[in-house]
């Protein structure tokens, strides 16, 4: 149950205040991503994969919290991705997949239907597969085939292990052809982001960027938009602010947004409590930079408020990181003023469940 405004505004973002409705420490897996980065990579390495030419270039097949490791890894490569590099997260893969395609199948638990649809396609398609998982099913099928697996630690809930997705997705990358070694650039970012979790942290300032943006979106229904590079991450924060705040969130593109979803903010208040989150990067285009200023000010009656955030770093995998940290950070710090325990996401188990169990396909709904 949320908690009522006058319940939290004054409600301190600190380690204790935190630890007690983060009760499984949600917390502690969010500022391990430059530890998960570094471990990711050991582990990337010690599988000691040799490199193979798909110049189909890679489709990285996921859902969820595994799936976002392929868009994150795509977003990084920017123009160093030699080859088409694509996140698919349906049961099937693109109609243009080929022997000549590899296929990263990525599932944290290794038992997502989706994905397990994926690996069986792409085997009948003779495209080159590897697999990312911590076990599970697909784990069982990879090895009775042959398929090699990149590991990833376990005991996380799988959005919390984003490191590892996102440094399996580059790996496979670079074996297949498609992007360059990027070990370099991941090290130097995990080292960036130590400084950025001791700013953003629980133990830092309570008006911190982080904390304040909380405070801000809290009570709103938080809309995010990206543009190129911060796109994807647009769409984790969004996820991120469903699955740990319980929140719903929506997420949007620039420069489209500006030829639709712009008017829709005429009425939003009629509608509900919405705030439009800009995520902007050194990179973003000029006239994309001019776009978001407008766009701010022409639906900033519609909006309880408009926040701009900036990446923070020199390179793609710096900046990429740093607003995946910042939003991990906040949806967090959203969900302890709601007063929910980050972690636990029932309402996905039970679909889950009642999918396996057959309870919930078509023609079994009771009217
Ligand atoms: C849960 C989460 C979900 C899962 C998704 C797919 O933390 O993020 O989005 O990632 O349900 O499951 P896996 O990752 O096990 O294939």
């Amino acid at each position: 149950m949320a908690a009522s405004p006058s319940e939290t505004t004054d409600l301190r973002l600190d380690p204790e205040t935190i630890a007690a409705v983060d009760a499984s420490d949600m917390l502690g897996d969010i500022v391990g991503l430059p530890e998960h980065l570094r471990d990711a990579l050991w582990k990337v390495e010690s599988a000691n994969l040799q490199p193979w030419d798909s110049p189909g270039g890679l489709v990285v097949a996921g859902m969820g919290g595994s799936a976002v490791g392929g868009a994150l890894a795509r977003a990084m490569l920017g123009d160093h991705a030699s080859r088409p590099i694509f996140a698919s997260r349906t049961y099937g893969l693109p109609a243009w997949t080929t022997p000549d395609t590899t296929v990263l199948c990525a599932s944290y638990s290794g038992d997502t239907e989706e994905t397990l649809a994926c690996y069986e396609a792409a085997g009948a398609l003779g495209a080159t597969r590897v697999a990312v998982t911590s076990g599970g099913k697909l784990a069982e099928l990879a090895r009775a085939d042959g398929v090699p697996v990149l590991p990833v630690a376990g005991g996380f809930q799988p959005r919390a292990a984003v490191a590892y997705m996102t440094v399996a997705a580059l790996e496979a990358a670079r074996l297949c052809g498609a992007g360059p070694r990027m070990g370099a650039e991941i090290d130097v970012a995990a080292d960036h982001l130590e400084q950025l979790v001791v700013e953003w942290g629980a133990e830092g300032a309570e008006d911190s960027e982080a904390k304040t943006l909380a405070r801000a979106l809290y009570e709103s229904v938080p809309v995010i938009a990206g543009a190129g590079l911060t796109s994807p991450i647009a769409y984790r924060w969004k996820t991120q602010f469903n699955e740990n705040a319980k929140m719903p969130a929506f997420t949007h593109e620039l420069p489209e947004l500006c030829h639709n979803e712009v008017v829709g903010w005429n009425d939003a208040p009629a509608l509900g409590r919405f705030a439009a989150v800009f995520l902007d990067d050194s990179d973003t285009h000029p006239r994309i930079k001019e776009r978001i200023a407008l766009t701010r000010e022409l639906i900033g009656d519609g909006a309880t408020g408009t926040h701009l955030v900036q990446s923070r770093g020199n390179t793609a995998v710096e900046r990429v990181l740093s607003l995946v940290l910042l939003g991990d950070l906040v949806s967090l710090y959203a969900a302890v003023l709601r007063g929910s325990d980050p972690t636990p996401v029932d309402v996905i188990d039970t679909l889950k469940r009642r999918l396996a169990s057959g309870s919930g396909g078509p023609g079994r709904h009771q009217p």
